[in-house]
């Protein structure tokens, strides 16, 4: 408790001063601070500390009340790519803590504020619990790879098809490289099947993946049902994670076949 108010205190107090001059320039890089209450600390939460107090999107998510820092990476895909629009029905698949979602529920109108625009359906899913968000419908402690989970979110959706499907899923890293790039592939394969059976025609996939050999499998697999495939590395994906995410866009549909062919 102690020590999470003395980094609660580190970030709000000393961060700000910190981040006022990085976010705003891209030519030099500032002193990096050292947190001064570092001893008797673990090595890797001297670590952990230490890139917080440095890290210019934790007080940027702290002060326009994101959940995570990881929002600014959908942020920035979004403001690039134009994914996102009001109206839209969109599934977030590993949700918690719920950043994500956060700028998710603005951009499609999903808590309905914008009377002027269509209102769009956001629903989370998480292995983990997710606060409420208002215009969010979350589907709590469960895991997007299972069929009941699917289920679910279809009940959610109602026979509404969706326009966007997300996932910033990550399996918990064991350390052990092979088994975490084979796990992560899974979520991954998991979000495609899901995408094929639930996009509206001319859909979007965007989903995140770490480097590992498989990717050129995958953008092949996907051009069989997307017409386009890119990947983006934003900037608030940190440049040591070997994260990167692809969006699959303009998803072909189903082609249904025939009886009797
Ligand atoms: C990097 S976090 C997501 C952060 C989130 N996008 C945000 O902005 O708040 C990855 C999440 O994936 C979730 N996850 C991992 N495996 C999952 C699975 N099989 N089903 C559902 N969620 C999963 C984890 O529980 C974790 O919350």
């Amino acid at each position: 408790m102690f020590f999470a108010l003395k980094v609660d205190f580190l970030i709000t107090k000393i961060q700000p001063l910190v981040t006022r001059q990085y976010l705003h320039t891209t030519t030099s890089c500032p002193k990096k601070v050292v947190p001064s209450n570092l001893k008797g600390k673990s090595k890797g939460s001297q670590e952990w500390l230490t890139r917080q107090l440095n890290d210019p999107y934790v007080l940027k998510a702290r002060t326009e009340n994101y959940r995570a820092r990881s929002a600014y990476k959908l942020i920035e895909i979004d403001d690039k790519h134009k994914i996102l629009r009001p109206g839209q029905v969109v599934i977030d698949c590993g949700a918690s803590p719920g950043s994500w979602s956060q700028v998710v529920v603005k951009r499609v109108n999903g808590d309905g504020k914008d009377v002027n625009q269509r209102k769009g359906l956001v629903v989370a899913v998480d292995l983990i619990g997710i606060y409420p968000i208002d215009g969010v419908t979350i589907v709590p402690n469960s895991d997007f790879t299972s069929k009941n989970t699917q289920n679910l979110i279809h009940q959610v959706l109602d026979g509404r098809k969706v326009d966007v499907i997300l996932s910033d899923m990550a399996p918990n890293a064991s350390g052990v490289h092979d088994l975490d790039y084979e796990s992560i592939l899974t979520l991954v394969y998991a979000a495609i099947e899901f995408s094929i059976g639930s996009l509206k025609r001319g859909g979007t996939l965007l989903f995140k993946i770490w480097e590992g050999g498989r990717e050129k499998q995958i953008e092949q697999d996907l051009l069989q049902f997307y017409e386009k495939v890119t990947r983006v590395k934003p900037n608030a994906s940190r440049s040591d994670s070997s994260e990167k995410f692809l969006i699959a866009s303009k998803f072909k549909g189903i082609t249904s076949v025939p009886p009797n062919v």
